[in-house]
């Protein structure tokens, strides 16, 4: 079998290995994917001994997304634009190619699973850290009419809305309090659902018909996604771009594109 895995720390939680081995299950691939600790220490030194050994393709997960950006020898274009990479696969050279799947997991899940077209849609964008800083490039190419990049650190929004920013897609920053305006959809990608927190958003950027993803998932809807509910709108959490990253991480693999839907529908019971 081909060797695969994860790379993280924690990692224990991970439902990596459960997605990839249902993957090969649909598709008939001989793989095996296996959960490994990052060690904070020497991570690059266990990446490039995994690969010697004969592994195949990893993935990245906090906190190591920014260090294998920094060991890969190729990267996809997407890859340096996000500054992360979430799937390393080994050249026939032993060159270590790095690609960063999420926001094309993010965008596959909003407009394919949900049906909602980004074209020419103003989009509000919560937070600034890595996991935005990953989606942006996908998000844009989509082709909403606007995005505004809100966070509670103002530099850190200005920062990728100067990088990503397009004559044809304008990008701006804002703090969360002064945004002004409605948006046709509202993508949460800060932490603070993790702590139960909710960014501090007028009501007002919710309109009706407006539509709201939260890149956290859990059993219960996060704090975002029941404030949305509140004034009327409709959304989702982020268990399909945990899915979808994966399956594009997969097809990089084996070059095969397994159907995610059944696997959705399956995490979804499983949470509750
Ligand atoms: P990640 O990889 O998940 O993006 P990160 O790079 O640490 O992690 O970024 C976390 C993001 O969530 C940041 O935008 C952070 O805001 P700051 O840039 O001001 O730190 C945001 N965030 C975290 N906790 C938050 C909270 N309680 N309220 C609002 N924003 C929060």
């Amino acid at each position: 079998r081909d060797q695969y895995g994860v790379f993280g720390n924690p990692i224990e939680h991970s439902k990596s290995p459960v997605i990839h081995h249902f993957f090969a299950e649909l598709t008939q691939q001989p793989i095996q994917y296996s959960k490994f600790l990052g060690d904070l220490d020497s991570f690059e030194q266990q990446v490039k001994t995994f690969f010697e050994q004969g592994g195949k393709g990893l993935n990245v997960t906090v906190p190591f997304k920014e260090r294998a950006f920094q060991l890969c020898d190729v990267l996809s274009s997407r890859a340096q634009q996000a500054g992360a990479v979430n799937t390393l696969l080994i050249g026939k050279n032993g060159d270590i190619f790095g690609d960063t799947t999420d926001g094309v997991g993010m965008i596959r899940d909003i407009c394919d699973n949900h049906s909602q077209s980004l074209t020419d849609k103003r989009v509000l964008v919560l937070g600034a850290g890595g996991a935005v800083r990953g989606i942006l490039e996908p998000l844009r190419d989509a082709g909403p009419s606007t995005i505004v990049v809100a966070n509670r650190t103002l530099s850190k929004a200005q920062a990728l809305a100067d990088h990503f920013h397009k004559q044809t897609t304008p990008i701006t920053a804002s703090a969360f309090e002064t945004l002004e305006g409605h948006f046709d959809v509202i993508i949460n990608g800060t932490s603070a659902s993790l702590d139960g927190d909710l960014p501090p958003l007028p009501d007002s950027v919710i309109k009706t018909g407006t539509w709201c993803y939260d890149m956290m998932y859990g059993k219960e809807p996060t704090v975002f996604l029941k404030w949305a509910q509140t004034l009327g709108a409709n959304g989702s959490d982020g268990l399909g771009m945990l899915v979808e990253q994966a399956a594009e991480s997969f097809y990089l693999w084996r070059m095969q594109r397994p159907d995610t839907c059944l696997l959705i529908q399956k995490m979804r019971d499983d949470l509750s």
